[in-house]
């Protein structure tokens, strides 16, 4: 996969690690497209990639839940020639879920979920065509493993680690390769806009730098899907071989003390 020369579309590249993505695919060679709903971060981002004149940069103002926004994203992405999708946007939220607004459950499946598959829907007939591209799909540890008090967030990543593999599979003979990341707990904005009080896992959490140098590693070798970082790695492989009920159960408790603090 040539990223040198290539143009890269990044969502959620206002932050945390779809703002890492940009920068490692623009100091890879790339041209960059930065979508996210804060456009002078992203505008502030590209003009400094452009004074670089390596490729280009170009900022994308949009909320990916708003249905005119996507649309503007998909006319986008039409009229452009997209190399990489990375489909990073995606957010959580912490609590029992009846207490949580339901308006705010179902616009974060909005995001994580369903406008995921409207760019990956648009992205791909070009693609095939062309017989070469890449999508890079953000899924999570929590998409393997049940977690009480972020329900909604867990079921969107293993929505998204499954259909991704997937699509992985429907587009492997046309040229198209779609790599599934799968980040442990990573130092971000993610906690504070979950509203996660504390550190959940007790463990220290990995650097953007970090997880999307190993994304971009795996994505050259054409790996399927890849969870960053050692202790991550470990947390799949124990939840993968521990009965689920139990699993679920032992990160309840894991998480019981930030539902504690969340309520005092
Ligand atoms: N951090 C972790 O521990 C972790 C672990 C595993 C997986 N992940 C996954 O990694 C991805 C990135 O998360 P992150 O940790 O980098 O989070 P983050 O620091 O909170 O960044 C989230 C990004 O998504 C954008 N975004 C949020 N709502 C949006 C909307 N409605 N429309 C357009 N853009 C929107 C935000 O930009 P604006 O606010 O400017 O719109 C921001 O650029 C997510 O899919 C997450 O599930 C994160």
């Amino acid at each position: 996969m040539e990223i040198r020369g290539a143009h890269a579309l990044i969502t959620g590249a206002s932050a945390g690690i779809g703002l890492e993505f940009a920068k490692q695919l623009h100091q890879a060679g790339a041209s960059v497209t930065l979508v996210a709903r804060r456009v002078a971060a992203i505008q502030a981002q590209c003009d400094q990639f452009n004074a670089l004149r390596v490729g280009s940069a170009r900022a994308v103002g949009a909320d990916l839940t708003a249905r005119a926004d996507m649309q503007k994203v998909i006319e986008y992405i039409r009229g452009q020639r997209i190399d990489i999708l990375v489909n990073n946007a995606g957010r959580g939220s912490f609590g029992y879920f009846e207490e949580l607004d339901i308006e705010d459950e179902i616009s974060e499946i909005e995001l994580n979920v369903s406008a995921t598959l409207r760019l990956a829907h648009a992205v791909i007939p070009q693609m095939k065509a062309r017989r070469m591209g890449a999508i890079i799909s953000l899924s999570s540890v929590a998409g393997f493993q049940p977690i009480p008090y972020m329900a909604t967030y867990c079921a969107t990543k293993a929505f998204n680690f499954f259909h991704s593999m997937a699509l992985r599979h429907e587009l492997k003979e046309f040229g198209v390769r779609v790599l599934t990341v799968c980040p442990g707990p990573t130092e971000t904005e993610f906690s504070g806009v979950a509203r996660v009080p504390g550190q959940p896992t007790g463990a220290r959490r990995d650097s953007v730098e970090a997880v999307v140098s190993e994304s971009l590693r795996a994505l050259r070798a054409n790996k399927p899907f890849v969870v960053t970082g050692l202790r991550s790695k470990l947390m799949v492989w124990g939840s993968r071989l521990t009965p689920k009920e139990i699993s679920t159960w032992l990160t309840k408790k894991m998480l019981a003390s930030s539902l504690k603090s969340k309520k005092q």
